[in-house]
């Protein structure tokens, strides 16, 4: 090249760089390669599109915020800067479905400022996995963009096609316990996520969050037929977020598969939360619990006062004999406390958090929980009443710190919370954390029912072990509508879960419920153990009556399986269909298998090859008997044994509603233990 060429290009190459033209578009791949992320600025304004193998997943989509008595930010900017980088690195779970997570993306920064008026600077962060993408907004700190309100976010998912989803409602009583609607994208009402979607193209996708923290929640919504934005659930006073800089928003998360299981091995809302905040995490422990529980909900006693008061002293005490007897870490006790009698939905206001019933004595049951080697897992149901809850939050988990009680249930029952918040709105996810971060300071656990939806944030707060915020095993005791169908867990397997766990408290074995005439659970024996592996939870409760176990030969299943992973693998699966997991128990060399169904019988055969190679289990089968039916003949179960390795088949048979747990005991662990 001539000299003055040269000159030429290097006397050119500021001008072209401070032309907005030469920035209008970046783009980046996944590790992979597959996934690829374009950034568009276009006169201003910012948008992004998404593309796997070539094909899109998301068109030309928009991006920005409306603020409160302020300009817009999304558009009129210009492109200060980007970089891009790469990040690969494993971390290990405390505890979780799987141990061992890869955290694998690259990532592209675009720095954005305003062209002109206060000059207001917003970086947008995307970080793109083999499986999915998530990206937030970055408010530095600056001077014309102190504190300031949001009053909406702009940003927009465009499907290339108008797809299915499958959604619960949002802004309705019953919070996230609804049963899921299967629906084109354009039907959807205003809808909570996890969303998923099934492509035309066939890939899954589903659109979430992650790292909440300190905002509004998303709901999402479809102002067209194949387009879908996001709603932030707003305070009562219409504003969506009070945020100062320097903030960032949480993620925005969409999880792409080829299978549905895909999705629910997919790690990224967790890999985009913070690191873990707690230093030692040596008393944070996965349990397997029963409880004062069940019998409230099919009125065998009560949580207030009175002649069937559940949790009097006696009744724990049996409690805890029989989870000594049986192997079980805890015993949760519902209505220990007072401000049960009356309207308890209504009260709110008068639970106490440390005074118990005059027939329940707190210090004699802590003492004989701890004699006994088991844990007590206090109960605490606000009834939405955040106040009456934060004034004696402190005290609350002090005192159970003081008596060695190291997990708690809180319940956050009523279709708002009582000053007329939402329960997902900021103010609401504002509370649950302070619950977690006050509680991880009383090295307490948290089991959260009516929660906020998991974004993830067992990884920073290992302490927030699981949450119910789905409808629950309860639904089959009261619900009106006949409780949960038999395509319930099927479903959520796929939706609710894939936000993280879920204390669904399975294991009801009195399925027809004699003392509830109009209700039943609808499944059979063998799916109720199946759910032990399909639904994943750190604290699993084995939820009938004590009594219902007794002489009951399937019960061993419950006493056996762990609820701490090492490993998981989605084996198959079909949306609202059937589903079968496979997994490896953190503790043991066994794995354990949970096969369920929908209405209709299955037949599926099963390769063994995630067994270790070289080994021999003795598996454990729970199947369903030759004529079980949810509806008709739920209690038929078969139970035996073989031999296998990972070279042989495992032949399973689902009857209608049914399911199948099986063991695979390592023959090796065996013998050590006999040893
Ligand atoms: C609803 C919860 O989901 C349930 O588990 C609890 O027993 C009741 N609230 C009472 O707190």
């Amino acid at each position: 090249m001539k000299i003055g060429n040269l000159l030429l290009i290097l006397f050119l190459i500021p001008i072209l760089l401070s032309c907005e033209q030469v920035w209008d578009e970046v783009a980046v791949s996944s590790p992979d390669l597959k996934l690829q992320l374009i950034f568009h600025l276009v006169e201003g304004k910012p948008t992004y599109e998404l593309i796997l193998n070539g094909k899109p997943v998301l068109l030309e989509s928009g991006m920005g915020f409306e603020l409160a008595g302020l300009p817009a930010l999304d558009s009129d900017f210009i492109l200060l800067d980007k970089k891009i980088s790469s990040f690969n690195k494993s971390w290990d779970q405390p505890w979780g479905e799987v141990k061992t997570i890869q955290n694998n993306y690259r990532e592209l920064i675009l720095y954005l400022q305003e062209k002109s008026g206060s000059q207001r600077k917003m970086n947008i962060v995307f970080r793109l996995y083999n499986d999915g993408l998530g990206f937030r907004y970055e408010f530095p700190e600056q001077e014309f963009l102190d504190q300031f309100q949001i009053a909406a976010e702009k940003t927009r998912f465009v499907l290339p096609y108008n797809d299915s989803a499958w959604w619960i409602p949002a802004y309705k009583p019953q919070r996230y316990e609804y049963l899921y609607r299967k629906t084109s994208v354009s039907s959807i009402d205003t809808a909570h996520t996890p969303l998923t979607i099934e492509t035309r193209n066939g890939t899954f996708l589903c659109f979430h969050e992650a790292a909440l923290y300190d905002f509004p929640s998303y709901t999402i919504y479809s102002p067209d037929s194949n387009v879908l934005a996001i709603d932030l659930v707003p305070w009562k006073n219409g504003v969506k977020a009070y945020v100062e800089t320097p903030f960032v928003t949480p993620w925005r998360t969409i999880q792409i598969g080829e299978l549905p299981g895909d999705l629910v091995t997919n790690y990224l809302i967790l890999n985009l939360n913070d690191t873990c905040r707690i230093d030692d995490v040596s008393w944070i422990k996965p349990a397997k619990y029963v409880g004062i529980w069940w019998g409230m909900h099919i009125e065998k006693y009560t949580w207030g006062s009175g002649p069937k008061h559940g949790a009097t002293t006696r009744n724990t005490m049996k409690y805890i004999d029989f989870a000594a007897e049986n192997g079980f870490d805890g015993v949760l006790i519902e209505g220990w406390n007072q401000g049960w009698d009356g309207d308890w939905i209504a009260n709110g206001g008068i639970f106490s958090f440390t005074k118990p019933y005059r027939d329940f004595d707190l210090l004699k049951i802590a003492a004989y929980a701890k004699e006994k080697g088991v844990n007590l897992i206090g109960h605490h149901e606000t009834s939405a009443h955040i106040e009456n809850y934060e004034a004696q939050m402190e005290d609350a988990y002090k005192l159970y710190e003081e008596l060695g009680v190291s997990y708690i249930k809180t319940g956050y029952v009523g279709g708002k919370l009582f000053n007329g918040e939402w329960h997902h709105g900021q103010y609401g996810v504002r509370h649950y954390q302070k619950t977690v971060e006050l509680a991880a300071k009383h090295h307490v656990m948290l089991d959260i029912h009516e929660p906020i939806k998991d974004c993830g944030l067992r990884r920073t707060w290992p302490n927030l072990m699981t949450r119910e915020g789905a409808r629950g095993m309860e639904w089959d005791a009261w619900g009106p509508d006949g409780g949960n169908p038999p395509d319930y867990v099927p479903t959520i397997v796929f939706t609710r879960l894939l936000a993280g766990p879920m204390d669904f408290t399975p294991g009801i074995f009195d399925i027809e419920i004699p003392s509830k005439p109009d209700n039943r659970v609808n499944t059979t024996l063998a799916k109720q153990l199946a759910y032990y592996v399909v639904i994943y939870s750190p604290l699993q409760m084995a939820a009938d009556l004590p009594e219902n176990y007794v002489n009951k030969p399937a019960f061993q299943f419950i006493k056996d399986v762990p609820c701490d992973w090492e490993e998981t693998r989605v084996l198959n699966g079909v949306i609202g269909d059937y589903v079968t997991i496979a997994r490896k128990d953190r503790n043991s060399d066994d794995w354990y298998l949970g096969s369920i169904t929908n209405e209709s019988p299955r037949k599926f055969e099963f390769i063994l090859d995630f067994l270790e190679r070289g080994t021999s289990y003795t598996a454990q089968i729970y199947a369903d008997g030759g004529e079980a039916d949810w509806n008709t003949n739920p209690l038929a179960i078969d139970i035996y044994e073989r031999i296998v390795t990972f070279k042989d088949t495992l032949f399973v048979s689902l009857a209608p509603g049914g399911g199948q747990a099986v063991r695979f005991a390592s023959i090796n662990t065996q013998e050590h233990k006999e040893k």
